[in-house]
């Protein structure tokens, strides 16, 4: 099977969403996130899977996210999707499908729910976690974070606007 890593921004209790949206703006990290997710091999893609409701909160103007393969977990069977985005009724139908596709690396994207399924897989390598300062009122939280992944790296601290952040990598030390 194919590996993949998990991108998400937290705040410090672990909180990732409310009422269906991001409670925080950071454009630099939405660059990361841009710029993580994009780049690949010349000649492939990257794929971003995410859960419905996922999809459903992206801007119309970032749906599909450009420039990578977009994948939709439902266990829906009438979802409309646009023309080149995929949906899978289970995580491992999607990573399966991106090992048998020219996609390159794999990103899971969110939210909650994926996120507490995808961490517990064997497949996920790394974690990119945007560690926002701070508590913000959220409904949906990241699962905590199991020991078989290590702290490998931390950016220093960025200051935008009001809010403070950092990139942190995380490896499963298991192969
Ligand atoms: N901070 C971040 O980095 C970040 C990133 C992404 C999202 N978010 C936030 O997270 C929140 C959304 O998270 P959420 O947990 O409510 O929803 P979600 O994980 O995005 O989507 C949940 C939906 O995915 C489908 N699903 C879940 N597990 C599945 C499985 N094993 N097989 C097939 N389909 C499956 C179901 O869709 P159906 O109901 O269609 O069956 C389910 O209702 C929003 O607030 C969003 O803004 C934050």
């Amino acid at each position: 099977m194919k590996n993949f890593d998990i991108v998400v921004a937290i705040d410090s209790q672990g909180g990732v969403g409310f009422q269906g949206s991001i409670p925080w703006k950071v454009k630099g990290d939405m660059a990361f996130f841009k710029r993580l997710t994009t780049l690949s091999e010349e000649g492939k893609k990257n794929g971003v899977i995410m859960g419905r409701k996922t999809w459903d909160s992206l801007p119309a103007s970032y749906k599909p996210l450009p420039d990578r393969v977009n994948l939709v977990l439902t266990r829906s069977a009438t979802l409309d999707l646009p023309e080149g985005v995929c949906s899978f009724s289970s995580l491992d139908d999607g990573v399966t499908f991106s090992e048998n596709h020219t996609i390159d690396r794999l990103f899971v994207i969110g939210g909650s729910e994926i996120y507490r399924e995808a961490i517990q897989s064997q497949w996920c390598r790394c974690l990119y976690v945007t560690y926002i300062e701070g508590q913000y009122n959220c409904d949906t939280f990241f699962p905590e974070i199991p020991d078989r992944f290590h702290l490998m790296s931390e950016s220093k601290k960025i200051c935008e606007s009001d809010i403070t952040y950092s990139f942190r990598v995380y490896n499963s030390v298991i192969d």
